[in-house]
């Protein structure tokens, strides 16, 4: 049987698959959509990334394939009901990256809210000459009011973390979760209120229908002038260039972004401004993160490959 995969994975891939057949991409480039379907043409399995666009030409180049495993949490990238009518399972990777998300999300607001990067350019740069008492002044966390937008394993650990800087906890997401609220003392709010009253505004929740341009301008002028929005979700949630103009016209304080509506292209005037903090989409890149999902990719397709199980974290 034969397993194609678009990237190469921190983990020992021919030693935990041995026994099938590996079309293993280890060069560091993307695949092209052409070459993944001539690639996927005769395979069983497939273990995509989160930049691979598995729409339905491809699932239909995939004439024997029965399994997909993303490598991600997120799905947005795969053509799901499609799948499902071929009969293919769709995988996912949750519950590993976690932590490890949220402990990002949580660096990422502090970086903007303490100017954590502007601070190290400035030392780099040779400006530090001496103490000044209005150098650099952030905001704090403490007492303050953090929005969660979306509330799902990811948005419910950002909120346990931030527990234990004294701050209340909003959230809003499709259903109201009393668990999760016992679990982070957070208080369920209708999105209105979540831009109107919170100081952080941390966006954790897939890309869908529902979630695409949720925060647009209009939003924004909603938030307080001091707000500062965190976006470990998905970009297209974020309307990018509404973003840089609140944040160059200074209505909202700042943001920092993992992810970005183009990615891996950005709206180029981000790069002029200093409110802004932006990463590479490294949510859940830590060594023993992305070795676990790497793992969890592999027993997903054995699972459906050689045990005939349905696998744990099966999305359709
Ligand atoms: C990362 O963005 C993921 O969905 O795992
Ligand atoms: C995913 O984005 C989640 O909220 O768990």
């Amino acid at each position: 049987m034969k397993i194609v995969i678009t990237q190469k994975l921190p983990f020992e891939i021919e030693k935990y698959l041995q026994g099938f057949t590996l079309d293993y991409n280890k060069t560091d480039r993307d695949l092209t959509m052409d070459e993944l379907k001539v690639k996927i043409s005769d395979a069983d399995g497939l273990i995509c990334m989160l930049s691979d666009r598995i729409d339905k030409s491809i699932i239909d180049a995939g004439q024997k394939l029965k399994v997909i495993a993303n490598y991600a949490v997120g799905y947005n990238n795969i053509d799901v009901t499609y799948a499902g009518q071929k009969g293919i399972v769709v995988c996912n990777t949750p519950d590993v990256l976690t932590e490890t998300t949220a402990e990002l999300a949580v660096a990422l607001l502090l970086s903007v809210s303490r100017r954590i990067v502007e601070g190290h350019k400035f030392v780099e740069e040779g400006k530090f000459v001496g103490w000044k008492p209005e150098l650099l002044l952030g905001t704090d966390l403490y007492k303050k009011t953090v929005g969660i937008f979306g509330f799902g394993k990811i948005g419910q650990t950002i909120g346990r973390i931030l527990k234990g800087f004294d701050v209340k906890i909003l959230y809003h997401t499709r259903h109201k979760n009393f668990q999760a609220e016992l679990l982070t003392g957070a208080e369920y709010t209708d999105f209105e209120k979540l831009l109107k009253e919170s100081d952080f505004i941390i966006i954790a929740a897939p890309l869908n229908e529902s979630t695409k341009h949720k925060f647009t301008i209009n939003e924004f002028k909603l938030m307080k002038k001091t707000a500062i929005l965190v976006n470990i979700g998905r970009g297209p949630i974020v309307k990018e260039n509404d973003l840089y103009f609140a944040l160059k016209e200074k209505i909202i304080r700042g943001a920092g972004l993992d992810v970005f509506e183009f990615e891996p292209k950005i709206y180029e005037g981000l790069f002029e401004l200093n409110n802004v903090v932006m990463l590479p989409h490294i949510g859940s890149a830590s060594e023993e993160t992305r070795k676990a999902m790497a793992k969890l990719c592999c027993d997903s397709v054995i699972d459906v490959l050689i045990n005939k199980n349905k696998p744990i974290y099966s999305v359709n």
